[in-house]
């Protein structure tokens, strides 16, 4: 059996479909492979969502190069949306490239791998409007068995004018609710005990069938009541779209998980109108009222991005007084990286100097760490219940877990196991961490 080696770059999406990958080719024949030693195909599931992103890969083919040298029969795929974006080009830069597979083909994978069985080429970069791989049971990769990821729907049409993924993963479209309502059960009677539905904005989750309509928040409720041992978490969220129906929903559930990842991009009306993100900062701060209206202790979590186009420095402050004034939990922090063909790179100039982009970054990441442990401190002497995902990486009698509002918690291993719900007192924190003790 020839052994495939899959390695994943990018969002918790492109984990989730290298594990549709993975269940493709093991269907077809083929043995999955944890040891790049072993393997007779490397898949690479690519990201292109900033400069660094591609470079990283790029960087890794070489290396693939080198290895082909040794092994003359070793096949390399790129797969996701590095190929989408470059399709044929990425054979003529990267000699060490045998197939180019975008995100929406990974169903021809076996027929490309027959093709280039004897030292040919092969590429399927078509988009699909349907393709959802619905019925597929995806093959988890480096699970913990006790978290997993559902896709419940691809591609994106929002058109931020800084992103690259409508292009790279096309149209959006919703995947059928029973099939995943069908995994989730699935996972939750082999153990899994929390799940986190994928889209690129899933509070458009929509399923039309016979006059009706299936939402995000209703999918949501259904899979709540699989089993209140069940946590349910989603991501990404677009600040235009979570509706109060979905708040609502989170808060009349206990295992929906307090905590949403709502990205704000910037605080400034002048650059989100720039960036097509189509809310002002003023909409952003209601709907942050009304999340903390219905769930008072719910953790937010952003994305930012520094250094967009014309971003002046009253600009740059209307983003730290947003990141003051919501007092994120945890953010996601970026420089602005132009990308060939979206809006931004045809209509604006990239003209803020890289060193003032890091300037201002550096300036966010410092205020993001204040707050980060300033809200961890607040949890110390409070209770909270941990979903216990694995042993702690500093210390071999540690395990952690998450809260609800997705906090790691540190404490000791005593004769606990991993996929249990312990009650945990914070005792001390970092501003990464809380370290609690188990009470009753
Ligand atoms: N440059 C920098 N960051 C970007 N993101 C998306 N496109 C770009 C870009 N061109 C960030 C956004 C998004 C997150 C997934 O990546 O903050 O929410
Ligand atoms: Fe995920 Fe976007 Fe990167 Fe594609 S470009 S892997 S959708 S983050």
């Amino acid at each position: 059996m020839k052994k495939v080696f899959i390695e994943t770059y990018g969002c918790q999406m492109n984990q989730s479909d290298s594990e549709i990958v993975g269940a493709i080719v093991e269907k077809n024949g083929y043995e999955l492979t944890t040891e790049l030693e072993d393997a007779d195909i490397i898949f690479v599931n690519t990201c292109s969502i900033r400069e660094n992103a591609e470079q990283r890969v790029k960087n890794r083919l070489s290396q693939f190069e080198n290895l082909k040298k040794k092994k003359p029969n070793l096949k390399v795929g790129v797969l996701g949306c590095m190929a989408e974006r470059l399709k044929d080009d990425l054979f003529k830069e990267n000699k060490s490239v045998d197939i180019i597979v975008g995100p929406d083909s990974y169903r021809d994978i076996p027929s490309l791998l027959d093709e280039v069985e004897n030292g040919q080429k092969a590429a399927s970069v078509l988009l699909s409007k349907e393709e959802t791989y619905s019925e597929i049971i995806p093959v988890r990769l480096g699970s913990n068995g006790v978290s997993a990821f559902i896709s419940i729907m691809r591609g994106c049409e929002n058109f931020c004018s800084y992103c690259v993924v409508p292009f790279t993963r096309g149209k959006e479209r919703s995947r059928d609710y029973r099939t995943i309502l069908n995994e989730a059960k699935d996972l939750f009677e082999k153990g899994y005990r929390e799940i986190t539905l994928l889209g690129q904005n899933v509070n458009s989750y929509r399923w039309e069938e016979e006059g009706k309509t299936t939402n995000f928040a209703q999918l949501m409720e259904m899979i709540a009541k699989i089993s209140p041992l069940l946590r349910v978490r989603f991501s990404t969220s677009h600040p235009k779209d979570i509706s109060e129906e979905l708040i609502k929903t989170i808060a009349s559930y206990d295992n929906i998980c307090n905590y949403i990842h709502l990205p704000v991009q910037s605080g400034s009306n002048r650059m989100l109108e720039k960036m097509n993100r189509k809310y002002t900062r003023e909409d952003y701060m209601n709907k942050i009222e009304m999340i903390k209206k219905y769930i008072p202790d719910c953790s937010i979590s952003t994305d930012i991005i520094t250094g967009f186009c014309s971003e002046t420095l009253e600009d740059h402050n209307d983003t730290l007084s947003m990141m003051e004034w919501v007092g994120y939990d945890y953010a996601f922090m970026f420089n602005y990286s132009q990308r060939p063909n979206t809006i931004a790179a045809k209509k604006f100039e990239d003209d803020i100097p890289a060193e003032e982009k890091t300037r201002r970054l550096e300036e966010i990441i410092v205020i993001q760490r204040e707050l980060s442990h300033k809200s961890n401190i607040k949890d110390i002497g409070k209770e909270f219940e941990v979903l216990i995902e694995g042993k702690s990486k500093r210390s071999e009698d540690k395990l952690f877990g998450r809260t609800s509002q997705n906090k790691v918690v540190i404490f000791d291993k005593e004769d606990f196991k991993i996929g249990d719900y312990i009650k945990v007192k914070i005792k001390e924190c970092t501003s990464a961490t809380l370290i609690g003790e188990k009470v009753n």
